[in-house]
């Protein structure tokens, strides 16, 4: 299991760019390959998890060539799927089981779906009950991976209200819906990312969206495009927080994605006192993109309004850090999804924090951070299995006197492989021992 030590740094600059966004380059695979024709995608995210989806379906019969972020994807139309030989292993990747297994239920074939100990955990009873309303034989021990699939079955569409905030079920039902007899649709009772409904566009096919209401005919079918990648917020959150904890930074991040259902992040940032800047906004490939400034900041403790909870729920372990450099107290509720995220974020984070000394209190739905300096940890950093975690405490170094060590690091690779190439580029100091 690899490690990372990470220390203090003087001062971060510099221009960067992070990969590609990981659920749009999931995306670009799976509608890629149920296409007609010849998808070109490129800046390709060449992380595990993306690469897992890939893969998948390059067992199910798909020709798609790769030269580093630059993929070419022979579709095989929406019946073109093969049978798999073996089960679908998608690693740590709950994006790729979840959408995959609203695709696969529709297929004529059996599949099975698995992923390594961390996916192996986490509940997959939100996709498997509105699958089997629409007719799909999908089955989980204790409704977790592996997943069989019984396929040939018919689906029908359904209107679904999620019980969750949660693009993954939104869009494993609008993967069946595709195949199912009329009109589907899901209603939502807080904003989720909105990639799927993006790219089904994209690749010509009708969704209709009003605020809460996303509806889809079933029976059409999707014709190959070209898709740019945008840079992750997700990956770029990391290098946001570190600037803005840092004594003396000024750092671009150029083009990154700035879907308005994936920037939380900046908001949380900026009423923290944030000194982030967004130029160049312009869009690419129906999504927005910015390059984002941002600055050494005097950041303080907030209370995180409850609407932008989903619109950075993958951003909270590096806000942790934030708010644990911030003057005061930050108060986190209404985020109980981030204890099903790759790790049960709230619980692992408090864990971290405290061997760091800043003082938190855990709540069931959320945490209260009361802001102070990283002191010389008691004991090392457990990741869990969550590459986010690794993350967010390889950049709270930044603000540390004292080194701060990370053990089993090596899921980092799932989303970000260069991340500490590009960290140490504009001044961090990480690194990592096998
Ligand atoms: C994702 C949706 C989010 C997010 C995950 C990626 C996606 O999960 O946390 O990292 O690509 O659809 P939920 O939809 O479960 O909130």
């Amino acid at each position: 299991m690899a490690s990372f030590v990470t220390s203090h740094s003087k001062s971060l600059s510099g221009s960067i760019r992070v990969p590609g966004d990981k659920s749009i380059s999931h995306r670009s695979i799976m509608l890629g390959s149920i296409a007609t024709g010849t998808t070109r995608v490129s800046g390709f995210l060449q992380g595990e998890d993306s690469l897992a989806t890939l893969n998948a379906f390059k067992e199910m019969g798909v020709s798609i060539e790769r030269k580093g972020s630059d993929v070419i994807i022979q579709g095989v139309g929406m019946y073109g799927l093969k049978m798999p030989t073996n089960s679908l292993n998608l690693g740590n990747s709950g994006t790729s089981i979840r959408l995959m297994s609203g695709l696969l239920s529709a297929q004529s074939f059996n599949s099975e779906l698995c992923g390594d100990k961390s996916l192996s955990k986490r509940p997959m009873g939100r996709v498997i009950e509105p699958l089997r309303q629409m007719g799909a034989d999908i089955s989980g021990p204790n409704s977790m991976p592996p997943l069989s699939i019984n396929g040939g079955k018919t689906l029908s569409a359904i209107e679904y209200t999620l019980p969750v905030a949660s693009a993954q079920i939104k869009s494993c039902i609008l993967l069946a819906g595709l195949y199912s007899k009329g009109s589907t649709t899901v209603i939502e009772n807080g904003i989720s990312r909105d990639h799927t409904e993006r790219m089904l566009r994209g690749f010509g096919y009708e969704v209709q969206t009003s605020p809460n209401k996303i509806s889809i005919e079933g029976g059409g079918s999707l014709k190959a495009c070209n898709i740019e990648v945008p840079s992750d917020i997700s990956s770029a959150a990391f290098f946001m927080v570190a600037a803005c904890i840092s004594d003396d930074a000024d750092i671009i991040l150029e083009a990154v994605n700035i879907n308005p259902t994936r920037t939380g992040v900046i908001d949380i940032l900026k009423l923290m006192g944030g000194n982030v800047e967004l130029s160049n906004e312009r869009v690419d490939a129906g999504e927005l993109i910015a390059d984002i400034r941002v600055r050494s900041s005097n950041l303080k403790g907030i209370q995180i309004p409850k609407k932008l909870v989903p619109l950075a729920i993958d951003e909270f372990p590096a806000i942790f850090i934030a708010a644990s450099c911030a003057n005061g107290e930050t108060l986190l509720t209404g985020a109980k999804e981030l204890r099903v995220k790759e790790s049960d974020r709230i619980q692992v984070m408090a864990d971290g924090l405290t061997s760091l000394g800043i003082i938190n209190h855990v709540l069931e739905d959320g945490i209260r951070i009361v802001g102070g300096k990283f002191k010389e940890q008691t004991a090392p950093i457990e990741s869990h299995h969550d590459h986010r975690i690794s993350m967010a405490f390889a950049i709270a170094s930044v603000s540390s006197d004292s080194d701060i060590k990370i053990e089993g690091v090596d899921n980092v690779k799932t989303s970000f492989p260069n991340f500490i190439a590009l960290a140490n580029s504009i001044g961090m100091s990480i690194t990592e021992s096998a």
